[in-house]
C-alpha cells in the first residue's frame, strides 16, 4: 500500500494585495449577489467572469422551488459566457457570497458540481481559469481548477 498525499496550491490576499483587474473583478462579483435569487437558502452569490477581451460577465445564484433546478452564481456566468462568446477565452472567475446580512468571512467554496464545469471549461479554451475566491478576512487565488479537483474525471477517461 502507498499513501498519498496531494497537495493544493492556493495563494491568500488582502483586498489591497491585489492589482486593480481583479480588485476591480471583486467588485463585480460582491454587486452581483444582489442580483441572486435565493429565496430558499438565503445564500446570495454572485461571480464575475473576465474574458480575455476584457469583458466581464456576472453571474448569480437563481434558485427554484425543485431545488435541484436551480443552478450556482458560477455555472450562470460561465454558461452564459460559453452560450454567448463561444470563441471567447474565460480567464479568471470571482465568486462572493453575502449571507445573514453579510459577505461571508472565510473564502467561498465552489460546489463539486461548479468545480466540474470549470474543469471543463478549462480544457474546452486550453488555458488554466484563475479563480478568485472572496471573503471577508482573505481572498484565495487559485491558479487553475485543477487545484480544486484533484484526480478529477475528464475528457482524456472517454479516450478509447
Ligand atoms: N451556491 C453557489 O451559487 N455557488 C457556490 O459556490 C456555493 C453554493 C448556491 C447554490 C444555492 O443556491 C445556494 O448557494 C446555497 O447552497
Amino acid at each position: 500500500m502507498i499513501s498519498k498525499k496531494l497537495e493544493v496550491e492556493v495563494v491568500e490576499y488582502s483586498f489591497e494585495e491585489l492589482d486593480k483587474t481583479l480588485q476591480h473583478l471583486v467588485n463585480v462579483a460582491k454587486e452581483n449577489t444582489k442580483k441572486s435569487y435565493a429565496p430558499y437558502s438565503n445564500y446570495s452569490v454572485g461571480a464575475a467572469l473576465l474574458l480575455e477581451n476584457g469583458q466581464v460577465i456576472s453571474g448569480s445564484n437563481q434558485e427554484n422551488a425543485a431545488y435541484p433546478s436551480g443552478l450556482c452564481a458560477e455555472r450562470t456566468a460561465v454558461f452564459y459566457a460559453n452560450a454567448m462568446y463561444p470563441d471567447v477565452t474565460p480567464k479568471v472567475l470571482a465568486i462572493a457570497a453575502f449571507y445573514g446580512g453579510k459577505f461571508i468571512e472565510e473564502p467561498i467554496s465552489p460546489c463539486g458540481s461548479c468545480r466540474q464545469v470549470l474543469l471543463e471549461t478549462e480544457t474546452r479554451y486550453k488555458q488554466d481559469l484563475q479563480i478568485l475566491l472572496y471573503g471577508e478576512n482573505r481572498i484565495y487565488l487559485i491558479p487553475s481548477i485543477k487545484q480544486l479537483l484533484p484526480l478529477a474525471f475528464n475528457e482524456q477517461n472517454l479516450k478509447k
